[in-house]
This record gives C-alpha cells, structure tokens and sequence, in this order.
C-alpha cells in the first residue's frame, strides 16, 4: 500500500549497470505523471568535473569539496548541467565511466549527493533510479523495484547503446567492464549495490522496455 497521495508517490527503482533502469523509470515516470531523478547522473556530473578540474582522485576529501562545490542542474527535459555547462553527451564518456566508481564510492560525496536526492524529493513525487535509493535515501518509498539481469545481456544493450551513439565497443570489453564495476559497487564500503528485503526483484533479461514498464505498472497501484 503506497503512503502518499498519488502525486506525491516515491518509486525507486535500483540495480546494476545495463538492468533497464533508466528507460523504465522515465517511461514509468511519464506514464504517471512523476518527475525523473537519475542518480547514476548525478555521480557521474561530480566525476566530470573531478576530471575537468584536474582534482586528485585519490584524496576523498578533494573529491567531497568538488561534489559540495558543483553547482548542479537536472531540468526536466532531462539534460544535465554542470557549473553552466551542458553535459548531458559528456558524462556518458568513456572517461567518465572508467572513473565514476571511484567517485561513487567516497562516502562524503555521497552524503552530498544523498542530501541534494532528498531535497528534489521535497517538492513532489518521483521516481528515483540509482543503487542506494530503497536501501538508503528513501527507504519510506512507496514502491521500490529491483531491476536485473544477466551481465552477458547487459553487456549487449551497453554496446548497442554506444554504438547507436556511433562508438565502438567490443562486447567481450563491455561485459569485463561491467563484471568489474558491479563487484566494485557491491563490495564497497559506502552503500553498496544490495537488494532491500522489501523490494520487488524484476529479471529483465528476456524483456523488452515496453514489457519492463508494464511489469512495474501492474505493481503500481493506489
Ligand atoms: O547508473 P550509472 O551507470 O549512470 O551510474 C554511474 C555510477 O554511479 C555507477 O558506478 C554506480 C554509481 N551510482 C551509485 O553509486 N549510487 C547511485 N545512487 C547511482 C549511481
């Protein structure tokens, strides 16, 4: 039973790199009426500008200054700016990707992102997409999903993605990337990748995005 009026309605949806997440929380976000929060976004608009600014990645404290210094913006058409700057294309690159991990995992970063997640919540319902969001940052929300799937067919959607942005990939690289950053998220000491007990697991391997949003939609009841 959800707890809040329907427009108020917290949905977090969590789980690992290439589960479906984020075309389902925008879709399930749009069908409802909800804003749309990518937290994975939010991580990787700190480790762009780490990057930019030239901060030393192996000092956590240099790391939390920059995530409490950057001045973030995620308007509702769903580009990202950092500091003025639109970097909706560049925060998925291939150095940001390699690097975000680290950055994720200083837990004073994420106190500063944790803090900034619940202030957008403030102001109406949403559905929140990222690793910690049942376990962590609103552990009261109404509905909570666990989105998965094998790391082989993740792996394909990843290098599909890239190359429908016109990149190149080889799947073998792709799938030791993700092999690699899913133990890293899950072992590390800072809210690690975990399923909450109180979730609903999805195995999303053999569905397609239409089929995943009306998995969540059947589950989504007043
Ligand atoms: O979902 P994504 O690939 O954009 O996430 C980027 C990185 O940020 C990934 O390494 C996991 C991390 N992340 C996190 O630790 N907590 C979140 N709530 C969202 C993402």
């Amino acid at each position: 039973m959800p707890r809040r009026p329907k427009s108020r309605w917290i949905i977090t949806i969590d789980g690992p790199a290439g589960a479906g997440k984020s075309t389902a929380a925008r879709s399930l976000a749009n069908d409802l009426g909800l804003r749309y929060l990518d937290t994975g976004a939010m991580y990787r608009a700190v480790t762009w500008i780490a990057l930019r600014d030239q901060v030393d990645f192996s000092s956590d404290a240099a790391l939390e200054a920059a995530a409490k210094a950057l001045r973030l913006d995620m308007p509702a058409d769903g580009r990202v700016v950092a500091a003025g700057v639109d970097v909706t294309r560049d925060i998925r690159n291939a150095e940001v990707t390699r690097n975000v991990s680290r950055v994720a995992a200083v837990s004073g970063v994420r106190r500063v992102m944790v803090e900034r997640q619940r202030a957008f919540a403030v102001e109406g319902g949403l559905v929140a997409e990222g690793r910690d969001m049942a376990t962590v940052v609103f552990p009261d929300a109404d509905f909570k999903f666990y989105l998965d799937a094998s790391p082989t067919e993740r792996a394909k959607r990843r290098v599909q993605e890239i190359h429908e942005r016109g990149g190149e990939a080889s799947l073998a690289d792709v799938e030791a990337d993700i092999r690699r950053r899913d133990a890293y998220d899950s072992s590390r000491e800072a809210s690690p990748l975990r399923r909450g007990t109180d979730t609903l697991y999805v195995d999303t391997t053999h569905l397609d995005p239409r089929a995943v949003v009306q998995a969540l939609l059947e589950k989504v009841v007043d």
